[in-house]
């Protein structure tokens, strides 16, 4: 198979890295790619939000299969267009791509199926967003409606803090993102994600994880897009997971495929748990970043078969083949990130690390100037690692972020200390 792979970060070389452990890949090229993912694949320049384009390169170059790594093609249609030129892709439609794009359809397919998730209302006027808040009292949760990079939210403590953020959204600071506003319930509880591979009528749960939002130590400080993550999350057990397939994720796929837009792709449940009840927060519409880097470091060349069957409609008879392993990745990023960071810094000592199928650094921002690997990005590297317990995958992960010399760059170093604190 010639596998076309969109996207250029930390999940989308950990994508490229799985899928080049099945030998059914005889090729792999990843669009636009980073100077990690160079090392194992071709990479080609694109505007993968281009449906057109990206008709035309797998045209050229003979991709048997294209895999979408991040939402922005997603919500622009490409899916849409390789489908419509006969392409096998993994993706969901536009249409589908709604449940990331637009967080008050996702309100309205959980109002229609009676999903548990916060109560909420939806403006397009400040005075009477203002009013609801003076209404309902904080904690509460304001949201900008479309796509904001993961920045659009805001958890305000005060009223004061969510007035200021309705006027922030509705001022323009998250762009188109802000012209209209979900307020929402606070919901308290631990929060995990849960992934499920759907083929429009099928779905197979594939992992869970748990991300570390927040840039600071014990969680602390303001949002990012995340600062590490581990596989598995042990508040998402067996039981709450099949409450959330039962309650949450089969209704809104059942309702998908009833309003005419079936969902094929992998579906990131964004969940709020308390006392074994799982409350929906989000749903994106491809994996995490950094969540995928966990799932593929313990999926390894499997996840192409699973993506594959997805694609094909096939889920029903695919199953995961679990080993009983924990993984960790712990973000490396710019000083300065997530506000205005340091870029073309120098990272060294990247070439002499031990890396195998259980040790590994995923590149997200990175490129080659002069032979030396420089950070282009906010988050720079996932230093990634799986063993039999967390305890000894962190260990691992944080032997090779000692190695990397890289005097630009910060990490935090307690990714899974929710769990590791309890043991
Ligand atoms: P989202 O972009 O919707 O995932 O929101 C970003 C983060 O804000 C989530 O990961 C949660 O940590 C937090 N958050 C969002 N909505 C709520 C809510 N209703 N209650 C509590 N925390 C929330
Ligand atoms: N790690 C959170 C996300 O990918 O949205």
């Amino acid at each position: 198979m010639n596998i076309l792979i969109l996207g250029g970060g930390g999940r989308e070389h950990a994508l490229a890295w799985a899928v080049l452990q099945n030998p059914k890949c005889d090729r792999l090229v990843v669009a636009p790619g980073n100077a990690g993912i160079a090392e194992i694949a071709d990479c080609a320049n694109l505007n993968i939000e281009n449906g057109a384009d990206v008709v035309r390169f797998a045209e050229e170059e003979a991709i048997d299969f294209v895999i979408i790594g991040p939402e922005a093609p997603l919500a622009a249609g490409v899916a849409d267009r390789l489908r419509e030129a006969s392409v096998l892709v993994f993706g969901p439609s536009q249409a589908a791509a709604a449940l990331e794009a637009s967080k008050a359809f996702t309100k309205s397919i959980c109002d229609a199926v009676g999903a548990p998730t916060a109560i909420y209302a939806h403006f397009t006027d400040a005075r009477a967003a203002k009013a609801y808040i003076r209404e309902q009292g904080a904690p509460i949760v304001v949201k900008a409606d479309g796509l904001a990079a993961g920045k659009g939210v805001i958890v305000a403590e005060t009223v004061a803090q969510a007035e200021a953020a309705v006027d922030d959204m509705f001022g323009g600071a998250f762009g188109g993102a802000g012209a209209e506003v979900v307020i929402e319930e606070f919901m308290s509880g631990e929060e995990a994600s849960f992934f499920i591979l759907c083929d429009g009528i099928d779905l197979l749960p594939i992992g869970t994880a748990q991300d570390h939002k927040r840039v600071g130590e014990g969680d602390t400080g303001p949002n990012t897009g995340g600062m590490g993550a581990y596989s598995p999350a042990p508040v998402l057990d067996d039981a709450v997971a099949q409450r959330a397939l039962d309650e949450i994720v089969r209704p809104t796929m059942e309702e998908m495929a009833r309003r005419g837009t079936p969902y094929q792709g992998v579906l990131y449940a964004g969940l709020m748990i308390e006392n074994g009840q799982p409350r929906l927060v989000e749903y994106n519409v491809r994996f995490g970043d950094p969540e995928c880097q966990v799932l593929m470091m313990r999926l390894g060349g499997q996840a192409l078969d699973l993506m594959h069957s997805a694609a094909e409609g096939r889920l029903g008879e695919a199953q995961v083949n679990w080993a009983n392993d924990h993984a960790v990745t712990v973000v490396m990023a710019a000083d300065g990130y997530p506000d205005a960071y340091d870029k073309g810094t120098v990272i060294s000592g990247l070439e002499r690390l031990d890396q195998d199928s259980r040790r590994k650094v995923f590149h997200a921002g990175t490129a080659r100037r002069d032979g030396k690997f420089i950070a282009t990005g906010g988050r720079v590297l996932n230093v990634t690692a799986r063993s039999s317990s967390l305890a000894d995958a962190a260990k691992a992960a944080y032997c090779m972020v000692e190695d990397i010399d890289w005097p630009g760059g910060f990490y935090r170093s307690d990714i899974g200390w929710r769990v590791l604190a309890q043991r």
